[in-house]
């Protein structure tokens, strides 16, 4: 079988394709070099729950709870350090109104059965003094944790070549091309062009901080923030990098605007003032695979069985890498789709030829 595109969607099911014996070989110019490189690695299955999704929520959640298990493998196999980290992510709200909206949010995932606690400002100063007096309060999401993508993507491939996956560093542009008999579309924004599916790039542009001296960011919790109408997200890593993301913009240029620079930079500050004397290392572009429903495209294409797609992860490309691989899998393995695959089927965008 073969696998058109290396991101961690791609490589993640590649290797466990090839773990269940399949023999594999995995299409891409450069693995990694897509929107993975760019991501900020948030395995956020709670804070990232929004309202009418809850499918999407379910699989994150699915996908979430298997990240421990996937993440020691990976390590293990691959003798390569990913930047999983664990200690949670504090959702914090700067103004009245930013807090209002945090918390209609929360109560919303707390309406889910979602673990998601809120704190009063001391309780969470006392988890991260850092953070600016004037933050008014938020949450702890205990189980959304953080991976580093760029990483990830290294071991992925180590495992998967381990594992007896070939490569083949060829941009695919035509299905029909392929040799091998069974095809797996894990191309991102890719997809829309090789199979007809309505993917579209939504661009994020993200920084990237590093703590002065050498050592690691004053926090430790990832921070998922609203500050004066702004949202943001803070990824501190152990190396001493500060992710600060993400714009999201229905747009295909790839320019890092000045407004959106100062937008991060003037939320994250509000939120934790110490980074300003952090050194700003990176200013980048991504583009999620977007779908008219924000949930992924998970399965075979109508009429064609022996296409399937896994993409369309949207923001949760990196959280939903595990499951993706799994059931993917599993199908190719048994020619039975999971019953959970049920909602994420291409057909719901295609009719049969
Ligand atoms: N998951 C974070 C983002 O898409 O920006």
């Amino acid at each position: 079988m073969a696998v058109v595109g290396g991101g961690p969607i791609g490589l993640a099911t590649a290797w466990r394709c090839a773990t269940r014996g399949m023999r594999v070989t995995v299409y891409d110019p450069e693995p990694g070099s897509g929107s993975s490189g760019v991501a900020a690695g948030m395995l956020a299955p709670v804070a990232e729950a929004y309202f009418g999704e809850e499918e999407s929520t379910r699989l994150m959640t699915e996908s979430a709870a298997r990240w421990p298990g996937f993440a020691a493998e990976l390590v293990e196999l691959s003798e390569l350090d990913i930047g999983y980290r664990t200690e949670g992510t504090l959702v914090v709200g700067l103004t009245p109104d930013d807090l209002a909206e945090a918390r209609r949010l929360w109560s919303y995932q707390q309406g889910l059965g979602l673990p998601i606690t809120p704190l009063r400002p001391a309780q969470l100063r006392d988890r991260e003094p850092l953070l600016a007096p004037g933050v008014r309060g938020g949450a702890h999401a205990p189980d959304d944790h953080q991976v580093d993508p760029r990483r990830l993507v290294a071991a992925l491939r180590v495992a998967a070549a381990k594992a007896g996956v070939s490569f083949v560093p060829t941009t695919v542009t035509d299905l029909s091309a392929i040799p091998e008999p069974v095809v797996v579309v894990a191309a991102g924004c890719g997809t829309a062009s090789l199979t007809g599916l309505p993917v579209r790039p939504v661009k994020g542009q993200i920084l990237r901080l590093r703590a002065p001296g050498g050592g690691p960011p004053g926090f430790r919790h990832v921070i998922r923030g609203y500050a004066d109408s702004r949202s943001v997200y803070l990824v501190p890593r152990a190396d001493g990098e500060v992710v600060v993301g993400a714009t999201v913009e229905e747009r295909t240029d790839p320019t890092v605007t000045a407004g959106a620079v100062l937008d991060l930079l003037r939320a994250a500050a509000d939120l934790v003032p110490e980074l300003v004397e952090y050194e700003l290392v990176e200013a980048r572009v991504g583009w999620r695979p977007g779908t008219p429903d924000n949930a992924p495209i998970l399965g075979p294409l109508p009429g064609r069985p022996t296409v399937v797609v896994a993409t369309g992860h949207y923001r949760h490309g990196i959280l939903l890498a595990p499951v993706t691989a799994v059931l993917i899998a599993e199908l190719l393995a048994t020619g039975v789709p999971a019953p959970v695959l049920g909602s994420f089927l291409p057909e719901r965008f295609m009719t049969v030829a």
